[in-house]
């Protein structure tokens, strides 16, 4: 065989894998509006950036007929490219070839990027769109589904690990992009369940369609298994560039610094966001907007348990985490949702360096026989769990209520947060004025001649006493008593005090955090 007719060879073997399972199925799949694996890749990567591997490999099947089925490189494309320069490893499933389910080699493909990327410390992105396990490969594709598993986990807190649903993800299937650190989905045409509406309606009856069951605001306001919910494939793939800006490569590494805004920028409105009543909510965001650098607050989980709000920003060019109580839903109130939101991303931060800044205006945990009876207990006690254990930098801003528990929970200075501050209008106390008289002074009250008027009294006196930051500075619980407007260039300074913090926990085969 002559050179040029060795090259035509390889040309039409490439142009074979590139057309996945043929015109037909790529033209469906644009019909159900889905992009295909490819498409996605070009839309996420820096143009002309990737650089596909295993584009040869076809299935070593041979039951159900599949020996005359061969396609060049097998249900999914897998490479590296970057990502604004920076090396990230890819897999997108190819629906066009056999639904993009997953057997062997499929599985062989995914897997062999994962060990690049961990060998290398870059990012894994998965764009998923897949009917799962290949049923005529049987146990083997369960095994190319364990393999993975077993790297995601061993990845965990090592490389970033990022998911995107780009159509169905039902089964088992559902639990590798569940151990990575950020799911996204596209709204309208991407669903997750473990189990399917046939399966749901012979067991329980129930009639739901795939959107009610497991669709992206589903998953995005109800179950929070994913992150961000997007209106279509192409904001899906831009959401998932911004977020890599904001993180390391790897573990080993420091976040990307991006210099921009004025580092010593005060902002007077800060001065009066907190209203006179302190019953009277306000927006956390707009206190976040205006302290971190201009436009680099990226929410995360914005619609699922939205009282309390975290998110990446940067501050003074550093990247940071975020977690605020929201007065504004719920009064900031911390119940079981937001408490496992909020621990699961203080763990993500302190896995890849990246300082933690806590925003604290909270009246306490919710009451009632809801939250006890699901475990109020143990989902404060990993938020409890995720603060100590967090060695990053961490820095607390007190804006209002620091009331009971919540005060120890939020980044207390007992649990190793390195800068408090508080605005002079924090509140520092075991629980709200009201409540505490009437425990405290209950003899009094039933005793007074105008028990309303005496409880006004001693409502009055117990404010003064404990609603105010000062007892907790005379204390050092608080390091400062701050002006809100000088919030910004405070915390920058503290951030960068904090550079080149060194701070370990005990050696351990790993804690035991209450799941
Ligand atoms: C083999 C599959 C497949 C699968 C789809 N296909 N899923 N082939 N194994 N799991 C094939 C179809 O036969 C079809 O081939 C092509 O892919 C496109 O599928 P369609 O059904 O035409 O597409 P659509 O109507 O869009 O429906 C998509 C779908 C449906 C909802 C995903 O295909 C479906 O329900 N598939 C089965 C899902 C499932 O039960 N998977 C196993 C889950 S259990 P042709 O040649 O006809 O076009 C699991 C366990 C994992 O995954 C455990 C891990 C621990």
């Amino acid at each position: 065989m002559s050179i040029k007719t060795k090259t035509e060879r390889l040309t039409e073997l490439k142009a074979k894998s590139r057309l996945g399972g043929g015109q037909a199925r790529i033209d469906a799949q644009h019909k159900k509006g889905r992009l295909t694996a490819r498409e996605r890749l070009d839309m996420l990567l820096d143009k002309g950036s990737f650089r596909e591997v295993d584009a040869f490999v076809v299935h070593r099947t041979h039951d159900f007929g599949l020996d005359e089925q061969k396609f060049t490189g097998d249900s999914v494309v897998t490479g590296w490219g970057t990502v604004e320069g920076r090396l990230v490893y890819v897999y997108s499933q190819d629906f066009t070839v056999f639904g993009g389910s997953l057997g062997e080699v499929h599985a062989e493909k995914i897997c062999k990027i994962m060990d690049m990327a961990m060998k290398n410390g870059a990012p894994v992105i998965g764009l998923n769109d897949s009917g799962g396990a290949r049923i005529q490969e049987g146990v083997v594709a369960l095994a190319g589904y364990s393999d993975i598993f077993l790297r995601n986990t061993l990845a965990s807190g090592v490389i970033p690990q990022i998911s995107a649903i780009m159509g169905p993800c039902a089964g088992g299937a559902v639990y590798s992009p569940a151990l990575t650190d950020f799911i996204f989905m596209t709204r309208k045409t991407s669903y997750m369940f473990v189990t399917g509406p046939d399966v749901v309606k012979a067991v329980t009856h129930e009639d739901v369609t795939q959107e009610e069951l497991g669709g992206a605001s589903v998953h995005s306001e109800k179950s929070g298994v994913c992150h961000f919910a997007a209106e279509s494939e192409a904001d899906t793939l831009y959401l998932i560039r911004k977020l890599l800006g904001y993180l390391p490569q790897n573990n080993m590494e420091d976040p990307p610094f991006v210099a921009g805004d004025d580092p010593l920028r005060m902002e007077e409105a800060l001065n009066s966001i907190v209203p006179d009543d302190p019953n009277k909510p306000y927006d956390v965001k707009d206190a976040i907007q205006m302290i971190v650098d201009s436009g680099s607050f990226f929410e995360i989980h914005e619609n699922y348990a939205p009282n309390v709000v975290v998110g990446f920003a940067r501050l003074g060019g550093h990247s940071i985490g975020i977690v605020a109580n929201q007065p504004a839903v719920l009064a900031g109130v911390l119940d079981i949702d937001a408490s496992e939101k909020a621990a699961r991303f203080v763990r993500f931060c302190d896995s890849f360096n990246i300082p933690i800044v806590t925003f604290e205006d909270v009246p306490g945990f919710l009451p009632g026989t809801y939250q006890e009876h699901h475990g109020v207990i143990r989902s404060g006690a990993k938020l409890l769990y995720a603060y100590c254990e967090a060695t990053v930098p961490k820095l607390t801003v007190i804006t209002r209520k620091a009331y009971g528990g919540a005060y120890c929970v939020m980044s207390s200075k007992h649990i190793r947060s390195d800068a408090n501050f508080a605005w002079p209008t924090a509140e520092i106390a075991v629980m709200g004025p009201d409540g505490a008289v009437s425990i405290i002074f209950r003899k009094e009250l039933d005793a007074a001649e105008d028990p309303v008027q005496k409880k006004a009294e001693l409502v009055a006196d117990y404010k003064e006493k404990f609603a105010n930051p000062y007892v907790a500075a005379q204390r050092g619980y608080i390091d400062d008593v701050i002006e809100p407007k000088e919030t910004r260039p405070r915390l920058i300074n503290a951030l960068e005090m904090l550079s080149n913090k060194r701070d370990a926990n005990p050696a351990k085969k790993h804690g035991n955090i209450p799941l």
